[in-house]
């Protein structure tokens, strides 16, 4: 077997609340292979974005271990750290809050490949305009303020600063849930066809069961911190064995298990 491009164990995060300690993460443990989507699910606070903020270190957690491409990443630094933060990128919900609204599409895409030395001065617009291609929205684009395009076209901006690192994992918290139907179905496509070229895996956290049968092979269902139960996505989204998993597809609207052709069925 393959090793793991990510494995989380015992994975836990404490928050004090009302002189309380409680676990928004509590001991949560998976892999992710090369390549593969995960999602990631479960009701509102039952910890999806806790994790993602963990596995990029915007916060510490209070116990577990992530290893990623082969390493402790718990225990990198400085220099050490920045080179193997390039290679795990995030997308959130909200590329407006993410970005300064002000600033051009060619600045925000400009800003990674200086910063990890991806390319030199003088090589980084045709870079970015590649980039651009790669997300398919034209060259004109770059000199355009980030609030002055649209939220699919925002969204398109956010994948292509992620992939402008080369990462080999992106963790995307609710990435696709402000889109509308169509331009929504138009960004799954998209990340299907980078994951296929570029072998790209992602952590996909969605609460978006007819979403994550389209796009992931495995899910993990979280329940106020814990893992509920986790599997093959059809086969969890068909037949939750799990109380919460349950209720899910139950409040899930029109989920329709049999006309997708989801992830898991393309292995
Ligand atoms: N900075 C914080 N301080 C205190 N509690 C927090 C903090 N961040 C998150 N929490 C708590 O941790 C738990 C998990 O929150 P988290 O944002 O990870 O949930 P989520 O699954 O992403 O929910 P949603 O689907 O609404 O985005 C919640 O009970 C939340 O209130
Ligand atoms: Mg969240």
């Amino acid at each position: 077997m393959s090793r793991p491009l990510l494995a989380v164990s015992g994975l836990t995060k404490r928050y004090r609340r009302g002189g309380k300690s409680i676990a928004a993460v509590d001991d949560v443990s998976f892999d992710i292979e090369p390549g593969e989507t995960l999602a990631l699910a479960g009701p509102s606070g039952s910890g999806k974005s806790t994790i993602a903020r963990l596995l990029l270190r915007l916060i510490e957690s209070d116990a577990g271990r992530i290893e990623f491409e082969g390493g402790d990443f718990l225990s990198l630094s400085g220099a050490a750290l920045r080179a193997r933060r390039a290679r795990l990128q995030m997308v959130f919900q909200d590329p407006l809050a993410a970005f300064n609204p002000r600033a051009t599409v060619a600045r925000v895409l400009d800003d990674p490949l200086r910063i990890h030395g991806i390319a030199t001065r003088s090589e980084r617009p045709r870079r970015i305009a590649a980039l651009l291609d790669r997300v398919g929205l034209s060259a004109d684009l770059a000199g355009r303020a980030i609030h002055e395009i649209s939220g699919g076209q925002r969204q398109r901006i956010a994948i292509a600063r992620a992939i402008a690192t080369k990462p080999s994992l992106i963790v995307l918290d609710e990435a696709v849930s402000a889109l509308d139907v169509s331009v929504r179905r138009q960004i799954l496509q998209l990340l299907l066809d980078l994951q296929r070229e570029e072998r790209i895996a992602y952590l996909f956290i969605s609460h978006d069961l007819g979403v994550i049968s389209a796009i992931a092979h495995r899910v993990v269902i979280l329940d106020a911190g814990r893992v509920a139960e986790s599997g093959n996505a059809r086969a969890v989204i068909g037949a939750p064995q799990s109380t919460i998993g349950k209720a899910l597809v139950t409040a899930a609207p029109k989920l329709n298990r049999t006309s997708t052709q989801g992830a898991a069925d393309r292995q």
